[in-house]
């Protein structure tokens, strides 16, 4: 028996790491909604329902057709009464009445406000709240509170981060790390990560892992980059974190976890590209400027992590939070960004690329560009 290829029978996995997600999102005007409704269960602090609309996001994310009618969504996974509730609506109405009601609530409003600040989580954008304040306007007049430097930092760049970082800001920036890091070890790896590599055009940030073959070379790299990035003027701002990690531990059950390797959060002041007559592009509405600030994550990995390393840091966040449930519960091994673990053997599997990973994990092979969940 061969059912009908029709959009209600397609099988669509309950899992990420078994769908292939590229950028073409042909049912936006559902994943936005969905995606602010898990935004809005983060700042209420619900993490199940955050999770849930992230999932029913991601899901749909994946499907190579525009949803036109509620048959089409009957029997995917991950949507519940009240996700296909909002499906409805959007699709009689065009919007979604319940998502922009709470849209407007003074909570949400006010926590959107106060994480587009570098440095300022859930937990600082709760203390103010809590502390009367609704918007930036009431942080900055407010000159007795306390900032760390990170957020003083934040604020000071405030329109330059929450402008996007452009794919030629990318470039400029993945350049000019290679250029200092080859100057100290010439056979480091630089490998421009995150959003750009899975293909995106425009990020919040610019993500870069360093490794190198030669063991223990890559230990100074940090260091000595950020030394000559700050002789050069082009360091804004630095928060160097040294590494964690120890052999014996098991890969974390923690998703959101962050991971052992040494890194930095950087803010560059990136110089912006001139043309020949010398006229600035002005990408950004930095107007006159000869710069912007470009926040930069840098990541050091030892040579026999990088595979997990990069398969962490290319994401999508809820691309890696599949494939670890996945590995958790259909392989019962554990995975980090530091390896695979694999529970039954009582081993760590080795990698030299992310294609092997796949293949432990009994997975097709996703490329980059397939992994935007
Ligand atoms: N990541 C991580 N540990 C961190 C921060 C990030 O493992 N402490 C991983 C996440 O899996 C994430 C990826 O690194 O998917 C990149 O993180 P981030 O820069 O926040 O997201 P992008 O996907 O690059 O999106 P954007 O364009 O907004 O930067
Ligand atoms: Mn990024
Ligand atoms: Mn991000
Ligand atoms: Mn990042």
């Amino acid at each position: 028996f061969n059912p009908p290829l029709s959009s209600s029978c397609v099988q669509v996995s309950q899992y990420a790491c078994q769908r292939r997600t590229t950028l073409q999102d042909t049912n936006r005007i559902f994943t936005d909604a969905f995606d602010i409704l898990a935004e809005y269960f983060e700042f209420s602090e619900n993490k199940g329902r955050k999770v849930a609309f992230l999932r029913a996001s991601s899901l749909i994310k994946s499907l190579p057709f525009p949803i036109t009618a509620m048959k089409e969504v009957e029997r995917l996974p991950w949507l519940g009464d009240q996700m296909k509730a909002i499906i409805e609506e959007i699709l009689e109405e065009g919007k979604s009445y319940k998502v922009l009601e709470l849209m407007s609530e003074e909570r949400y409003k006010s926590f959107k406000q106060f994480t587009s600040v570098f440095g300022v989580g859930l937990k600082t954008s709760d203390k103010w709240y809590r502390m009367g304040f609704r918007t930036l306007e009431d942080i900055k007049n407010e000159k007795e509170l306390k900032l760390t430097k990170m957020q003083k930092c934040g604020f000071l760049y405030y329109e330059d981060i929450t402008s996007s970082v452009s794919w030629a800001e990318a470039e400029t920036t993945d350049q000019l790390i290679k250029s200092i890091v080859w100057k100290f070890v010439p056979d480091a790896v630089v490998t421009l990560t995150g959003g750009f590599r899975r293909g995106k055009k425009n990020g919040h940030d610019v993500d870069i892992i360093i490794t190198c073959p030669r063991k223990g070379k890559e230990k100074n790299i940090l260091h000595n980059t950020i030394s000559v990035l700050k002789n050069q003027g082009l360091l804004l701002f630095s928060d160097i974190i040294e590494s964690t990690f120890v052999e014996t531990k098991l890969p974390s059950k923690h998703v959101d976890a962050l991971d052992h390797f040494q890194k930095a959060f950087l803010i560059l002041k990136l110089p912006t590209q001139q043309t020949a007559i010398g006229d600035i592009i002005d990408p950004c509405g930095c107007e006159g400027r000869k710069w912007k600030a470009v926040r930069l994550d840098l990541v050091i990995t030892p040579y026999e992590q990088y595979s997990y390393a990069l398969l962490g840091w290319t994401g999508s966040r809820q691309f890696e939070r599949d494939l670890r449930r996945y590995t958790t519960h259909e392989r019962k091994m554990m995975l980090d960004n530091h390896g695979l673990y694999d529970k039954s053997k009582k081993v760590f599997l080795k990698a030299s690329n992310e294609e092997e990973i796949f293949e432990h994990l009994g997975l097709d092979y996703l490329e980059p560009w397939e992994r935007n969940a």
